[in-house]
């Protein structure tokens, strides 16, 4: 089959979170399957064009502001396999793309013209089909930014050549962004406006673009089973549930999987020493290695609590860190344990974090984004700390249980399809759950792991054990995607 993957971010060159990893990887267990499956990003202004190889000739692309040129490069994505290379195409235009930031800056967090810039790049995907001469039985769009590409494909391309037999597919790995604009920017997407009401755009007289992607696409999926049934419900649908469980047939969870290549603590480069679960000595050395780069006491003995972030409501921080309201702090005063984050993300969070680290010995942060401290911690930790508000799929806890790392975390999404919580009487379990998000739970359910690492020590050891057998390989999700690829061209 042939899969044209169209993203905002794909690891290792645009991520600001898990969709980049799982844009990437996905592809790879496709394209491991035999499939052939090529990305395309846009180049945004830190992505290197050295390294790539650029296309012969201009790309132009029809937009309503008149016809837009562009370059594109390409490159083959590290890790695809020898003999089936998948290549990722960016899209390279300097107005929209040259510049810091990929939805926006810390400033400027929604950039004013992201409605412009990605019906840009969705067009721009069809052009590139037609350059390379390439029918793609699959167009994959990713969220609010590839959200337009079915809806072009549905009210225009597919009366063309060359996509008359495409079907498209919309992976929704987050309802919490839907990219809803004032309708002043409908113009930019060229399309005539009876299509406006007809791919379902309209959303309280603004322009709801993930939701005209979710009335168009042949065949939509979010990437847990639990999150596709909480999106369909009033309380978590993000005002889409009713569309959602009007798509009620041609919409189902699909589980991400892991990159593990890339996450294996007996192969990572970012780690002092390898291990696994049959010899654990190099978990220890890690641990020393975080203490030490977090300026942490190196003491063997206490658990460390790890978290890895975007600072964002999403990830339940205002319950951890609200000032005088959040639980990190009465944790860290009351408990013997250690915690290091990682992370950046919303302002008031940021500062309150530096101030927590000012004010508590064992409180240690690093406001700052870094791959390689991200597997550090990963390795290090005793406990991996994510009291999601939601989450669609989540990738750390999953990281965290093949490090021998155990996730506490809230009962929602994807952290409920892949934690099974701690069982007192049976030692059974791999993590740690609380039901409801509010700064007791937090600060009880923490409680409860570091109870457990002082006192139930073998059940511990058998919860590593358990949670590093477990195998959140691509393999069974990626057919699945198949699965869904194949309905998608029987409709
Ligand atoms: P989300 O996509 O909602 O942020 P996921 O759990 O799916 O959540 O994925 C987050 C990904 O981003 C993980 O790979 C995580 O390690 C990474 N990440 C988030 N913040 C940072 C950071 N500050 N430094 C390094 N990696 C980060
Ligand atoms: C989103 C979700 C996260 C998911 C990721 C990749 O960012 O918040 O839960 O793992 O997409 O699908």
């Amino acid at each position: 089959m042939k899969i044209m993957m169209a993203s905002s971010e794909a690891a290792p060159f645009a991520k600001t979170g898990g969709l980049a990893d799982t844009v990437s990887s996905l592809s790879l267990a496709l394209a491991n399957l035999g499939h052939e499956v090529k990305i395309v990003i846009p180049r945004y202004y830190n992505i290197d064009r050295e390294p790539l190889e650029q296309l012969e000739g201009p790309l132009g692309v029809g937009t309503g502001g008149g016809e837009e040129w562009c370059a594109v490069y390409k490159t083959s994505l590290p890790g695809s396999p020898g003999k089936n290379t998948i290549e990722i195409f960016f899209v390279d235009h300097e107005k929209f793309f040259g510049r810091d930031g990929i939805y926006g800056t810390p400033a400027e967090p929604d950039f004013l013209d992201n409605p412009r810039r990605f019906s840009f790049f969705c067009r721009s995907v069809f052009q590139l089909c037609r350059k390379l001469r390439w029918e793609p039985d699959i167009l994959h769009a990713h969220d609010w930014p590839g959200a337009l590409v079915p809806v072009f494909l549905k009210f225009g391309e597919k009366y063309f050549p060359g996509f008359d037999n495409t079907k498209s597919v919309l992976t929704i790995h987050n309802l919490g962004y839907q990219g809803i604009y004032s309708k002043d920017n409908y113009w930019f997407t060229s399309l005539n406006w009876d299509v406006f009401g007809a791919a379902g755009f309209e959303d309280w007289n603004m322009m709801n673009l993930l939701k005209a992607g979710i009335c168009c696409a042949d065949k939509l999926n979010t990437v847990s089973r639990r999150y596709a049934e909480e999106t369909r419900t009033q309380s978590q649908g993000f005002r889409l549930d009713g569309v959602l469980r009007y798509r009620s047939e041609d919409y189902q969870g699909i589980l991400n999987g892991i990159d593990t290549e890339l996450w294996n603590p007996a192969r990572d480069k970012f780690i002092p020493a390898p291990y696994s679960s049959k010899n654990m000595a190099g978990k220890a050395k890690a641990k020393e290695a975080l203490q030490k780069e977090f300026g942490l006491s190196g003491r063997a003995d206490v658990p460390v609590v790890g978290m890895i972030s975007r600072l964002v409501d999403q990830k339940g921080v205002g319950e951890l860190f609200g000032p005088g309201y959040g639980s990190a702090f009465s944790i860290c005063r009351d408990m013997d344990l250690q915690f290091v984050i990682l992370g950046t993300g919303e302002n008031w969070c940021e500062n309150e974090i530096r101030s927590l680290s000012s004010r508590l010995s064992n409180f240690k942060a690093k406001i700052a984004y870094s791959e390689e401290l991200s597997h550090l911690i990963e390795a290090g930790s005793d406990f991996f700390l994510m009291p999601s508000r939601y989450e669609p799929s989540g990738l750390n806890q999953m990281y965290s249980m093949v490090y021998g790392t155990l996730p506490i975390v809230r009962n929602t999404g994807g952290l409920a399809d892949t934690v099974q919580n701690y069982n007192q009487d049976s030692g059974g379990g791999t993590g740690f759950m609380f039901d409801d998000l509010n700064p007791s739970a937090i600060y009880n359910t923490v409680g409860w792991a570091v109870w457990a690492y002082y006192n139930r020590r073998d059940d511990i050891e058998g919860m590593r054990i358990r949670g590093m057998n477990q195998s959140f390989s691509w393999e069974i999700s990626a057919k699945k995607y198949i699965a869904m690829y194949e309905a998608a061209l029987a409709t």
